[in-house]
């Protein structure tokens, strides 16, 4: 049978996490990267990976290229055809996401994330491959007063890089609506991925200056920030900080092969569905999770309120469960446990 997936970003923090699990699952892994964000080790472990098991030789492939770059993505599907193969589907994760860059950069993310995935959904279109899982975001949501979002909710981001991932499910849509015989399309929209393999050898590329808890929260722990910056003290919420739905990376990844699976043997559709764990943590519980896991201590200072924050966001992951099984497994100790596992391991040198 043919096993081919094209993995767009599959270099990155999801993407090598995903790449790791369909090579597992004996997929072969075609990974397109500008490698623009990727972490060097993360190439690096994969083709080890591939490299080193004989029975897996050469079952990675990786391509270094622009999603923006047509005639690239073009020789890609064109070298397949030639030899009367073709991708099951293409996991689409290659983007920018950083929401204050998108903020003071917004062409570079429209150019990137949109004029990019049009490319790569026309070169698909062209080969006749019609079945894609995206990576979109809770941020599709913006501020919602609702405690669990679920996927009927209006979409109204906040911020350049939301409305990105918006006009990206759109597109899909419409072009489910231009052929709905033949398209599968699934849109994941993401809480707050953290954590790692337990292996640690796949990150995110690292930063002095983080915006996000996770890397904020490894810096102090490892004695490279004084204390972290709290912010907020006044949320409504049963201790004052921000509540978070935190999914650990490989539960979500599982949940790129569970919507694979399931587009691949149903009828074509579009679907939108959340991948979050449907629990909430406040930063405070986190720090407390964090020091008693990892064993060490975590300073913090409360600040203002950071602009375009909101108080909590929170799964609901019914929809998920119902349609593809999918249960998060991982909790939240060990989300704090492999985050901070794949820092040391790395000795902040990603
Ligand atoms: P990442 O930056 O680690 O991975 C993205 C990968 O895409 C990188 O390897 C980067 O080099 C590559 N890339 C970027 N632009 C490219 C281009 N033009 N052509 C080819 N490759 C390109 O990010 P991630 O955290 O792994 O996120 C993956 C996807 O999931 C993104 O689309 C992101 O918006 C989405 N997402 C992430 C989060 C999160 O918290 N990490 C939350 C919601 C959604
Ligand atoms: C942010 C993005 C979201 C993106 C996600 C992962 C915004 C508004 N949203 O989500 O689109 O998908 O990152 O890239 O930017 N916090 C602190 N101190 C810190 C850092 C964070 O207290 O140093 C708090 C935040 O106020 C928030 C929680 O920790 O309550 C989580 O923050 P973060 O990791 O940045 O994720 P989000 O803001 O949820």
């Amino acid at each position: 049978m043919n096993k081919k997936v094209l993995i767009s970003g599959g270099t990155g923090y999801i993407g090598s996490h995903i790449s790791l699990q369909l090579y597992k699952l004996g997929f072969d892994v075609h990974i397109v990267d500008s490698f623009v964000n990727s972490p060097g080790k993360n190439l690096e472990n994969l083709k080890n990976f591939s490299n080193k098991d004989k029975n897996f030789k050469n079952r990675i492939f990786i391509n270094e290229g622009d999603i923006r770059d047509r005639k690239f993505l073009d020789e890609l599907f064109l070298d397949i055809s030639k030899r009367k193969e073709m991708f099951l589907a293409v996991i689409h994760l290659a983007g920018l996401k950083s929401v204050p860059e998108s903020i003071s950069d917004p062409l570079r993310y429209w150019d990137v994330n949109v004029n990019g995935t049009i490319n790569l959904l026309n070169v698909m279109k062209k080969y006749n491959c019609k079945s894609i899982i995206f990576s979109s975001s809770a941020t599709v949501y913006g501020n919602v007063k609702e405690t669990f979002l679920r996927e009927d909710l209006p979409c109204n981001p906040c911020n350049p890089y939301g409305e990105t991932k918006v006009v990206i499910e759109k597109i899909l849509s419409n072009i489910f609506t231009s052929d709905p015989d033949n398209w599968r399309i699934c849109n994941l929209r993401y809480f707050n991925p953290v954590g790692a393999d337990p292996s640690g050898l796949f990150g995110e590329k690292f930063s002095y200056n983080p915006s996000n808890l996770f890397p904020y929260l490894n810096l102090v722990a490892g004695g490279k920030k004084k204390y972290l910056r709290v912010f907020g003290k006044d949320w409504p919420t049963k201790d004052g900080t921000a509540i978070r739905d935190y999914i650990h990376v490989c539960d979500l990844s599982y949940g790129h092969i569970l919507a694979m699976n399931y587009l691949l043997f149903k009828k074509s559709q579009i679907l939108n569905l959340n991948l979050g764990t449907g629990k909430g943590t406040t930063v405070l519980e986190l720090i407390k999770t964090f020091e008693r896991v990892n064993n060490c201590t975590i300073k913090y200072e409360f600040e203002d309120r950071r602009p375009g924050d909101v108080s909590s966001l929170i799964a609901d992951n019914n929809l998920s469960k119902k349609i593809f099984k999918w249960y998060p497994q991982k909790s939240i100790e060990e989300m704090c446990k492999d985050s901070w596992n794949c820092f040391i391991k790395n000795k902040y040198a990603i």
